[in-house]
């Protein structure tokens, strides 16, 4: 049966659910390809403001705010996974085609509920319980060693909601101070020898399923900084890697783009966490592969035919990120970012502030190495502050 766009002779009308850089970027991949986006974003979202030609922003995103969204639209998809689950299983047996579905959705948004779905699979992950207390962290501290981290289930990212803990006495204070809402993942802290992340795609059609090879990521304060190809680890860990990310993708039913985060620990792969949406680590496919995370997640949920996944080139991702030290918060400075040879700028028009990404620098070249120093150089030049994770305020000898 042909799309009812088809049978209208119009463009397909993609909804995105979220304002912020993947909506974006989604959005510009969606005008190359001749979809039509509509938005609906909250108050706080600012990227696409002057952009996007049909924008709706909402106070609430309850369920009657995004039927009428979603009505108007062919197919809706989201840049981030805080809609309840609840809601979306809803709004598609009211017709609405919400991709990724409910229960991809759900599992996403609860690392509890995550972490169990996959252990119970089979998949490996770090060893892990789920509590409600510090009377249920006394109880396990027998089989886990400290420092534990501790991670709020539902609502952290980007490091928040993961906290480490080093004692029983730190266990206590958090229980009796934290807002985060119960219940938590808790696991040993593990020695990582390397953080990857694996991008499936996975079409509507569910009979079209294509993967990116592993993406290597480095984290500053539980902040990915820097994401590059390819991962210099041996292939067997990649294999695995991609082994897994597929498996994970027919286990959730997941359709577009799902991220699968894995550490690498003492030649072991385990998964992490998933995200089932374009993830920060794919930002480098825009330039580095021949379709992007993003064309590729529309082609996905529109099901038309994916494009190839096969990287072109080596390269490097740097977030613009600014440090806790940065004093001064400017505009990003995009004539002097782009003035280091092969870097490609992304600005999220985000109003700066320490820990918040407001853009990104992709640099391809021979090697990881060589497109690494050029990356944080023009993410240097950027922003003029100091930047999370800098490898040379490291070495300390990054010039304020
Ligand atoms: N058990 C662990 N051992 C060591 N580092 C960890 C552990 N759990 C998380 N981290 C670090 O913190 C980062 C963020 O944790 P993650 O669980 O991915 O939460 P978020 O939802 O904030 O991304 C990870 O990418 C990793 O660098
Ligand atoms: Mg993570």
């Amino acid at each position: 049966m042909s799309p009812v766009w088809e049978t209208e002779k119009r463009a397909p009308v993609l909804g995105i659910i979220g304002g912020g850089q993947l909506a974006q970027m989604l959005f510009q991949s969606a005008i190359s390809i001749g979809v039509e986006v509509h938005i609906l974003r909250s108050e706080g979202d600012q990227s696409l403001n002057s952009y996007a030609k049909e924008l709706t922003v909402a106070s609430s995103f309850d369920a009657t705010t995004l039927y009428h969204f979603a009505r108007r639209c062919d197919i809706v998809t989201f840049d981030h996974e805080l809609i309840p689950a609840q809601i979306v299983s809803e709004l598609s047996s009211r017709n609405c085609t919400m991709l990724p579905n409910a229960t991809t959705l759900a599992l996403a948004a609860d690392k509890a509920r995550q972490r169990r779905t996959l252990a119970e699979a089979g998949i490996p992950t770090p060893r892990f319980a789920v509590v409600e207390s510090a009377a249920e962290v006394e109880a396990i501290s027998a089989a886990f060693k400290f420092p534990l981290i501790l991670k709020a289930a539902r609502g952290g990212y980007d490091g928040r909601g993961v906290v480490e803990i080093s004692s029983m006495d730190d266990v206590i204070s958090i229980f009796g101070t934290s807002k985060m809402p119960v219940p938590y993942v808790v696991e040993e802290r593990l020695d990582l020898d390397a953080e990857l992340s694996v991008l499936v795609v996975r079409s509507s059609n569910r009979k079209e399923v294509s993967v990116y090879q592993p993406i290597r990521t480095r984290q500053h304060e539980g902040i990915c900084v820097e994401a590059s190809w390819p991962s210099h680890l041996p292939r067997s860990i990649d294999a695995r890697a991609v082994e897994i990310a597929l498996s994970i993708a027919e286990l959730v039913d997941s359709v577009g783009v799902l991220a699968v985060e894995f550490f690498v620990v003492g030649g072991e792969v385990l998964v992490n966490e998933l995200a089932p949406r374009v993830h920060n680590s794919g930002h480098l496919t825009i330039e580095a592969a021949k379709t992007s995370q993003f064309e590729n997640h529309i082609r996905a949920v529109l099901g038309f035919a994916l494009g190839s996944t096969d990287f072109i080139s080596p390269a490097s991702m740097v977030n613009l990120i600014a440090g806790p030290d940065a004093k001064e918060h400017r505009p990003l400075q995009l004539a002097a970012a782009l003035s280091v040879a092969g870097a490609s700028l992304h600005d999220y028009h985000k109003s700066p502030k320490p820990k918040r990404k407001v853009g990104h620098v992709t640099v391809l070249a021979d090697s990881t190495t060589s497109a690494s120093a050029d990356a944080w150089e023009s993410a240097r030049r950027a922003m003029m502050a100091p930047l999370l994770g800098d490898p040379m305020a490291a070495l300390g000898t990054h010039q304020n």
